[in-house]
């Protein structure tokens, strides 16, 4: 038994302890393991003769590296834009590197890729327990045991989880084993083994909570209640636990606290990791809180029947194009002067007694010219007419030119007054119709109306929404998609759900002509959760 325990003790303490020269190889089969990073720094305590051995060791072969070697003492982190490709190696058995852990930025370890040496086995386990490292850190810890250098990747699944240790890989004789499912960390550990993360929900209406599930009044909150089974799926591919905290707004910034309300307040002051109901994307939330995926699209807009075009338009004026109307006048007076010309003629030729005798012969006068092509224009007869072939040719000609100018107009006017105006495009158009305005009494309507500053947004809200007694326009779906239906009534809603209603209470002709507008200038509300967090990855991965 005292013979055993005696050989044991002196093969473990046999000099079999690695001098830094024999991490070289597992480090550098390493680092093509990580994807060859750009760049490495190494920060120990070794003499400088250590140091140039290790260095001049590492760059030979095919590959080399960016390699710099420095102390271990905290300034010496590098300050780099991508810091994703850069590897950092301390070495435990240096009596810097356990402070240097400590003081570093906690957000370092997952911005950086690390690789941390002990020389004996078990001790690293000791420092790396305490370190704050979670689900997205990148830190590996290599320690050597009879020639074997074992590799393990140390995090957390939740901030008060235990620390996991999970081998990577492990390199002895020359040649390294990967021991990973994938090269993805996400794939790797996306199993949170019923880790809780905290979900805020916006829900505007109290009926919302009992139909979360059974697709009822889709139309009501419809967003919260997409975004909930969304929100619950996730967490089904990542085998988490969700806790949802139920909130009554998005979220806006108060002007004299600096600090936002309902949902972006609670993922700004870690109420909450995710924000589980969309929301807009706006330059003023972007640094506070993480957009990451857009799983349901959606539009708001005006809608609205488009008015006949008798009432944007003057339909009398609409059948001919400008230059119609000239050449119509200029066909009148042409007529005119053809027909006075032959007359004239005839009268030079022809006997002049046949002239003043018989009153229904046409005399070469403008003004009775004039009387009989006006007469001609406004489809009437007349009582007189030339004598010469010349000029009832001329007469005849303009008889029938203008009977067909005649038709196509009044053919165009009797389809003009069925059609609808095609005059209101933009919103300014639609500000300078004599349409009425409503907006759907949500949140966000009455946040955006009242907070326009685009100046033709902001007269709609002066103009059109805000009444002159106080009040606002602003009214429940049903009643303003009903006041759609009996025109000139313009009525801004999330489409979605607007057709949704129309389709249950319009007639199939009463869907017809509707015309949209966009109002708001966002674009699809976008899924958000805390800034720097550090699910962000798995959540986004398991999104797409
Ligand atoms: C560990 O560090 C001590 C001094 O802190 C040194 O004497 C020893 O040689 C080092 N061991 C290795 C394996 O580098
Ligand atoms: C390394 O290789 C030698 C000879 O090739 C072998 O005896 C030894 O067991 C190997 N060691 C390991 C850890 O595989
Ligand atoms: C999810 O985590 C629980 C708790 O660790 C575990 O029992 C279960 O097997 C996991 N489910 C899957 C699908 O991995
Ligand atoms: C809040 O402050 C911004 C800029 O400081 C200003 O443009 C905006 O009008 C203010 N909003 C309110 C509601 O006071
Ligand atoms: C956020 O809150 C969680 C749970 O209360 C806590 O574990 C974590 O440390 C907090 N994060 C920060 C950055 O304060
Ligand atoms: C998120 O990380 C960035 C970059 O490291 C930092 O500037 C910012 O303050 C962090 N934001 C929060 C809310 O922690």
């Amino acid at each position: 038994m005292y013979i055993l325990v005696g050989i044991w003790l002196l093969v473990t303490s046999t000099p079999l302890v690695s001098s830094s020269l024999d991490y070289v190889s597992p480090i550098k089969a390493f680092a093509k393991l990580l994807n060859f990073p750009l760049k490495i720094s190494v920060l120990v305590c070794w003499n400088y003769d250590a140091r140039y051995k290790f260095v001049a060791q590492f760059q030979q072969g095919s590959e080399s590296y960016l390699l710099s070697i420095k102390s271990d003492s905290i300034e010496n982190i590098p300050v780099v834009k991508d810091e994703e490709r850069h590897l950092i190696i301390v070495d435990l058995n240096c009596s810097g590197t356990a402070l240097l852990l400590e003081q570093v930025d906690p957000r370092l370890y997952n911005r950086f890729k690390w690789t941390v040496l002990s020389h004996i086995g078990g001790s690293a386990a000791e420092y790396l327990t305490q370190l704050p490292l979670l689900i997205n850190s990148e830190v590996y810890s290599m320690t050597e045991h009879n020639g074997v250098f074992y590799i393990k990747e140390v995090y957390r699944k939740g901030p008060n989880s235990d620390i996991i240790f999970e081998p990577v890989a492990s390199f002895s004789n020359g040649s390294i084993v990967d021991e990973r499912i994938s090269d993805s960390i996400v794939h790797r550990r996306k199993n949170l083994e019923r880790e809780v993360l905290r979900a805020s929900m916006v829900v505007t209406n109290k009926d919302t909570l009992n139909h979360l599930h059974d697709y009822r009044d889709k139309h009501v909150d419809t967003i919260t209640k997409v975004n909930y089974l969304l929100t619950n799926y996730l967490m089904e591919y990542l085998n988490a636990s969700v806790n949802y905290k139920i909130v009554s707004q998005w979220g806006y910034k108060d002007n004299k606290t600096g600090k936002w309300s309902g949902m972006i307040g609670d993922l700004v002051e870690n109420r909450s990791d995710i924000g589980a109901t969309g929301l807009f994307v706006t330059s003023d939330r972007i640094q506070y809180i993480e957009y990451i995926a857009m799983p349901s699209a959606t539009r708001s807009k005006f809608v609205f029947h488009s008015p006949k075009l008798s009432y944007t338009n003057d339909v009398f004026l609409l059948p001919f194009n400008k230059f119609v109307w000239y050449c119509l006048v200029a066909l009148f007076l042409l007529s005119v002067l053809a027909l006075v010309g032959t007359v004239f003629a005839e009268t030079q030729l022809l006997d002049i007694q046949d002239f003043n005798s018989d009153a229904s012969v046409l005399k070469p006068s403008f003004y009775d010219t004039f009387i009989l092509v006006l007469a001609a224009t406004c489809q009437q007869g007349s009582a007189v007419a030339p004598k010469s072939f010349t000029a009832r040719v001329v007469m005849i000609v303009t008889y029938i030119t203008l009977m067909f100018l005649y038709t196509s107009y009044s053919a165009n006017i009797t389809a003009l007054l069925q059609s609808p105006s095609t005059k209101i495009q933009t919103l300014e158009d639609l500000l300078n119709s004599r349409l009425k305005f409503g907006a759907d009494d949500t949140v966000f309507n009455r946040y955006y109306f009242t907070h326009a500053t685009e100046p033709v947004r902001h007269k709609i809200y002066e103009q059109k929404i805000l009444q002159k007694d106080g009040s606002e326009n602003f009214l429940p779906l049903d009643e303003g998609v009903n006041r759609i239906r009996h025109g000139l009534f313009a009525f801004h809603m999330e489409l979605g759900v607007g057709y949704k209603i129309m389709g249950e209470t319009y007639l199939e002709h009463e869907k017809c002509g509707l015309q949209e507008i966009q109002y708001l200038q966002v674009i699809d509300p976008w899924y958000a959760i805390q800034k720097n967090s550090s699910y962000k990855e798995f959540l986004k991965t398991g999104y797409f």
